[in-house]
């Protein structure tokens, strides 16, 4: 042990935790053992998620809301049964707030999408204001341009400062009377910064704007409380948070769900349909359409019930002393610039950093070759890259598996990698 890990407190048992990540144990390039530091981009998943899905494929495969034969009914009781750990684990006020879409950004797109083709008072026009920020994943940036394309909406966005933080420094002037939405990310996927969410409510609530919180990096990471957040969408996806891929979760306010229009049409959607005209399910299935991923919901049950029983507050207050040790290590590596906030104060597990005039594909490259798995290049939030001048980054993501001998070895790594450029 080195002697700069002395001290860290707060970490989980994570001997223990890793044994139920099989693929941690995998090794690469001549018997390497992987050391994964990309759980921003997903994260790994444990036998428990595994086997939920087998046994769901084994046991009671079935279409779900229409037999009425047996495994149908059991496919259909696992299905609804996951929207219920998802509420709770949330603490949504109703499991009928919960829509399963396929991840993050459907859910982003499908908010866009709603309110798009919605009536007043919600109707967003060419004599209304959209607001996001330059901090955002792609997801939530993309539909919102679409959506100002549409409608002719003027789309704004707050800045980031020098040190990675959100710049609401002209907040009155960017959520203004005709701003209908404010959509931004409650923690950056790409510098860890957490961002002022009561700040950014209180003008929106002020003007009379909705909310959409993409949580994609926090639900996985710290409690969340859609109750405690008063926003009006939450969006969140599965695969970074020990589920699978392919199931992505919208938190909407009940009243809202029930005024604003569905986005996809189809099956399991409606009430009735004629050729001339359909009525539609209530919430959540009026956003269901079609045969959703059943499995895949049942998956994201068992991640929430593997995360509950470690705790959301344990896993948090692991990867802050993570984060707290790796920003110091990493800080000693010469000509290492942190791209965001260098200290361990309201950020999350994500560190981007440049690493002289070493290319990030250089630096990722070598440091796979060291079996150290990190994400290189804009990471989908080009904006901010653009907003440093730099054409990308290295970015090593922590989750609650992670440990101080990872960080120690990226730092090493690293070191491997500017013996090797010279
Ligand atoms: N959104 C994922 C990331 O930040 C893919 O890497």
């Amino acid at each position: 042990m080195t002697d700069a890990r002395q001290g860290l407190s707060g970490l989980l048992d994570t001997e223990a935790i890793r044994k139920d990540f099989p693929i941690l144990d995998r090794t690469v390039h001549d018997g390497k053992k992987i050391v994964y530091l990309d759980s921003a981009a997903t994260s790994q998943k444990p036998r428990q998620v595994l086997d939920a899905l087998s046994a769901y494929y084994e046991r009671h495969n079935a279409n779900v809301h229409r037999g009425v034969y047996t495994i149908a009914e059991e496919a259909t009781a696992l299905y609804e049964g996951a929207r219920d750990k998802v509420a709770a684990f949330i603490n949504a006020p109703s499991r009928n707030e919960v829509i399963f879409t396929k991840n993050a950004s459907e859910s982003l797109n499908l908010v866009a999408n709603m309110l798009g083709w919605a009536d007043e008072p919600y109707r967003v026009d060419s004599d209304t204001e959209i607001v996001t920020t330059e901090m955002e994943h792609h997801s939530n940036i993309v539909p919102w341009q679409l959506l100002s394309q549409r409608t002719g909406a003027k789309l704004k966005w707050f800045g980031i400062t020098d040190d990675g933080r959100l710049d609401l420094s002209n907040i009155d002037e960017i959520i203004t009377e005709k701003t209908k939405i404010v959509s931004f990310t409650l923690v950056s996927n790409i510098m860890g910064t957490v961002n002022p969410v009561e700040t950014i409510v209180r003008r929106a609530q002020q003007v009379g704007a909705l909310v959409c919180i993409d949580a994609s990096q926090a639900a996985p990471h710290m409690v969340l409380d859609v109750q405690a957040l008063q926003a009006d969408f939450v969006a969140f996806t599965g695969h970074k948070m020990v589920g699978p891929t392919g199931i992505g979760v919208l938190w909407g306010r009940q009243e809202l769900l029930e005024d604003l229009p569905p986005f996809l049409g189809g099956g399991e959607m409606i009430e009735t349909v004629s050729m001339h005209s359909s009525t539609y399910a209530p919430a959540p299935h009026k956003f269901e359409a079609g045969t959703p991923p059943i499995a895949q919901a049942v998956g994201l049950g068992a991640a929430v019930d593997y995360l509950s029983a470690i705790g959301m507050e344990n896993i948090h207050r692991h990867e802050q002393a993570i984060t707290e040790y790796a920003v110091r290590r990493l800080l000693e590596v010469p000509d290492l610039r942190i791209i965001g906030p260098a200290t361990a104060e309201d950020r999350g597990a994500t560190i981007s950093f440049t690493l002289g005039d070493i290319h990030p594909h250089d630096v990722g490259q070598v440091l796979d070759e060291q079996g150290i798995a990190v994400r290189v290049g804009h990471h989908c939030a080009r904006p901010v890259c653009l907003r440093y001048g730099i054409p990308a980054t290295t970015r090593a993501s922590f989750y609650l598996y992670s440990t101080p001998a990872e960080v120690d070895a990226l730092v090493d790594g690293l070191e491997h990698v500017r013996n090797f450029f010279g």
